[in-house]
């Protein structure tokens, strides 16, 4: 309909599309686990969604809970982690599992600012954790998102000036209800519709209130400085 907000839209794209991911509750039920959604999380920072699949699915199955992995020892962990990459990030996963396990009962806190106050979650994280596990109205912007905004909103400053406008951007459509859905499909927008070089804008559900759809080259969009 053709007054529907770019949420409204997007949240009814996710119902019919959203990617079938191990991490996300399946379709109809509430059941994001804290621990599924940060593990993910970290494991997705610098490494595709195909390439984190079958670790997660590891992961696991052989750390069910946040206290199964804050007692697993520390080769055991890095061995399992061989092939992610990265390692820093494993030996954080470790810390802050120990953190959630030891500290706070084995329970995530559910805020952003509590959730950055944990090793090796960053400002995307923290957000990501706060709306996806917890309900929270968080403004959750990685890479996909930023591009879909850029476009969407055809933001004139190249990167990297343009974060700031593009997290205020993201800020305004981002809806108070199922945040976490909403950052979701925008990824899935990002990664499978609104991709970097062939955007498949005919079945975009964004299209018609889409800035860079309407310009001859939506694929120029985000800008990038001159080098
Ligand atoms: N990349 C980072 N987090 C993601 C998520 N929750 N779903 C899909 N891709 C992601």
């Amino acid at each position: 309909v053709e007054s529907a907000s770019v949420a409204d839209r997007l949240l009814h794209y996710y119902d019919c599309h959203a990617r079938r991911l191990p991490w996300r509750a399946p379709p109809g039920t509430n059941a994001t686990d804290p621990y599924r959604v940060w593990l993910s999380e970290v494991m997705l920072q610098q490494t595709t969604v195909a390439a984190v699949i079958p670790y997660f699915e590891a992961f696991t199955a052989r750390w069910p809970t946040v206290a199964d992995l804050a007692a697993a020892d520390d080769a055991a962990l890095m061995s399992a982690w061989a092939g992610l990459g990265y390692y820093a990030r494993a030996r954080n996963l470790l810390a802050c599992a120990r953190v959630v396990a030891r500290e706070r009962g084995g329970r995530f806190p559910s805020s952003e600012a509590e959730l950055r106050g944990l090793p090796g979650v960053g400002a995307y994280t923290a957000a990501a954790i706060a709306a996806i596990a917890f309900g929270a109205r968080a403004v959750v912007v990685d890479a996909n998102v930023e591009r879909v905004v850029a476009r969407l909103f055809a933001i004139a400053t190249p990167l990297p000036a343009a974060r700031a406008e593009i997290r205020q951007r993201t800020d305004a459509i981002t809806p108070e209800a199922r945040a976490g859905d909403f950052a979701q499909a925008m990824m899935d927008l990002g990664a499978t519709i609104c991709t970097v070089r062939n955007p498949a804008c005919g079945i975009c559900p964004l299209r018609e209130t889409c800035a860079a759809f309407a310009t001859a080259d939506p694929t120029a969009f985000p800008l990038k400085a001159a080098k």
